[in-house]
């Protein structure tokens, strides 16, 4: 089979004769032969067994018929190499036994040594690259949502440790951020190496911020990520999670290639936000999935009808895919977006 990299080209703008399809968490749960190997191993066991990781990436690519694959690991993996002790542990989240909380905390935090402690996941994206007919996404957490788990030591609702530190010490705030950036950009670069074949940064609780406390805060992190990395030659994606919307304006200056939208904003006013600059991916909400088929397929069809306004869509959820996702839903909407996007485009 040929490589397919209508991905690809969708992110850079490029003409497609079809839309691109993924999901975010599409390696996970809701697949029963996932599940059964997750009976013997946990998340970090599997990451650690890069031919375990890779066979898991490729599932869902073959299963769901998707045209991009990303990479099987966990945003926290990483924090591991600056010397954070942390679990992912069932039906909670990452846990950290060591929550960041003082400045001789952030001191504290080492930089990333890739080589030594994260091989396995460079091995994982070798692998890939010699096994896949699509391409390889690779991601990272951004900083801001790194750090809540880092500050509040489990996943939170309100942020308030998290806040706190912003607010109330700016300084050293700066300084997180600035180390979890490092963290970022070397990671990301390694992954490209390795064969990656774009990346996402994931900032999925960022969406918790003002715009201006976005703008004071983290935003000039997130634009250094993306200036550092623009010399390689892969789409780059940014996905400010969830209730995001009223951040878009001010993304118009980075160096990325692709927004992420949630679905609180129609794909026409995410490009209309974001001064049409970028590609957009999403928006489906993935609750969504949870009704009749037909009603999926009417979901999407909106979505799609936008999309294809213009060069430069690609169709996902507007968040991760949610445990109890019917697998045989997920494969027929995948072939309805192939099939029905098609039509639009060449009408
Ligand atoms: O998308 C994929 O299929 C690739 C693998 C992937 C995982 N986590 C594996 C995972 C990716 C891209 C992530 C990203 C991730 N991890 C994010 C950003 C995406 C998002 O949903 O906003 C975040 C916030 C995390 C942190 C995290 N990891 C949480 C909050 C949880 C527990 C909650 C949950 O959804 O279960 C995890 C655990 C985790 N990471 C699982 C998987 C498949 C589920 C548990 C498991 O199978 O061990």
């Amino acid at each position: 089979m040929a490589y397919n990299d209508r991905f690809i080209r969708a992110c850079l703008k490029k003409e497609v004769e079809r839309l691109p399809v993924w999901y975010m968490r599409q390696a996970g749960r809701y697949d029963p032969e996932y599940r059964k190997i997750k009976e013997k191993y946990s998340l970090l066991e599997i990451c650690r067994q890069p031919e375990l990781a890779a066979e898991i990436t490729l599932m869902p690519v073959h299963k769901l018929g998707v045209d991009a694959a990303i990479l099987y690991s966990d945003i926290m993996n990483p924090v591991a190499s600056l010397g954070i002790d942390f679990d992912i542990v069932k039906n909670i989240g990452p846990v950290i036994n060591n929550p960041i909380r003082s400045k001789s905390d952030i001191e504290r935090l080492k930089p990333i040594d890739v080589e030594k402690d994260l091989s396995h996941i460079l091995e994982t994206i070798s692998i890939l690259d010699k096994e896949l007919e699509v391409p390889l996404i690779t991601f990272a957490g951004a900083p801001f949502t790194i750090a809540s788990y880092l500050i509040e030591g489990r996943p939170s609702k309100s942020y308030i440790r998290t806040k706190s530190l912003m607010y109330g010490e700016p300084e050293l705030w700066d300084q997180l951020m600035g180390k979890l950036g490092d963290m970022v950009i070397t990671y990301l670069r390694y992954h490209v190496q390795s064969g990656g074949k774009a990346f996402q940064i994931f900032d999925s609780w960022v969406g918790a911020l003002a715009p201006k406390d976005f703008e004071r805060f983290v935003l000039p992190t997130i634009t250094r990520i993306f200036a550092e990395l623009e010399d390689l030659d892969v789409p780059k994606i940014y996905f400010p999670g969830v209730s995001s919307g009223e951040l878009l304006p001010t993304l118009t200056g980075i160096k990325a290639d692709v927004i992420g939208l949630d679905w609180r904003v129609s794909i026409e006013e995410g490009r209309r936000r974001t001064g049409g600059k970028y590609a957009v991916q999403g928006n489906l909400d993935p609750y969504v999935l949870t009704a009749p088929i037909s009603v999926i397929k009417e979901h999407a069809k909106d979505i799609i009808d936008q999309g294809v306004k213009e060069p430069g869509y690609v169709f996902n959820l507007g968040h991760g895919l949610f445990p109890e996702a019917p697998i045989e839903k997920l494969i027929e909407l995948t072939e309805f977006v192939h099939q029905y996007s098609e039509e639009a485009i060449k009408r």
